[in-house]
């Protein structure tokens, strides 16, 4: 076992079903079984209370926090709450609110999102969820996928860490291809965030 010191204790930013979010928990949890994680979930953060991914993190046992948004904005961004927990790593599955600059400086080059299109295609306010799949449909493209990339002061627009494809065929929908992206998605983020912290804990 590589022990819990050397796995880099992560929170997950969330504000819909979680179904990323679990992903994300049970890779954690499998490597740590096979004595290899390079991560553990120890936060949720979420700003909506009800939301799926609530359930998710009670059912893993991990701890949640629900924040507000003049706080969030305004105030510092939750940075306090973030270092008592010890917390060193933020990943965005699913987050809507943009990250403020408190929080970016915070935490520099250690905040990760997953959008669901090629970016710089199909990124930036307003471009998030179903919109993006309807945008991509309307405009007829013949591929998609999915873009991990680093958070910085602009939505959708930090440096790219990996890009997953997939087809768009005549029959499909914006409710086939979020499936198709969802698929993507639950294959690919959490082995990313695996190799990402491994690769940071080896420096
Ligand atoms: C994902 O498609 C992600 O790309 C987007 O929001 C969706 C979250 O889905 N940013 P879930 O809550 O993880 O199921």
């Amino acid at each position: 076992m590589s022990g819990n010191k050397t796995r880099v204790p992560v929170a997950v930013f969330a504000s819909g079903a979680g179904s990323n979010a679990e992903k994300i928990i049970e890779q954690a949890g499998l490597a740590e079984k096979n004595g290899a994680g390079g991560y553990t979930v120890n936060l949720v953060v979420c700003n909506k209370p009800g939301a799926g991914v609530l359930g998710i993190a009670e059912k893993y046992g991990i701890e949640t926090l629900i924040i507000e948004k003049e706080r969030f904005f305004n105030g510092d961004g939750y940075t306090t709450e973030l270092r008592n927990r010890g917390i060193q790593f933020i990943v965005l599955a699913g987050f809507l609110w943009k990250i403020p600059n408190t929080l970016i400086k915070a935490y520099p080059n250690k905040i990760i999102n997953i959008h669901p299109a090629l970016l710089p295609k199909y990124g930036g306010k307003g471009m998030y969820g179903s919109k993006v799949h309807e945008a991509i449909i309307a405009a007829g493209d013949r591929e998609s996928g999915i873009t991990i990339h680093y958070v910085d002061e602009l939505y959708d627009h930090g440096n790219i860490i990996f890009q997953g494809r997939c087809a768009v065929d005549e029959m499909d929908t914006a409710e086939t291809l979020a499936q198709k992206i969802h698929l993507l998605e639950h294959r690919h983020y959490p082995q990313v965030i695996e190799d990402l912290l491994k690769m940071q804990n080896s420096r």
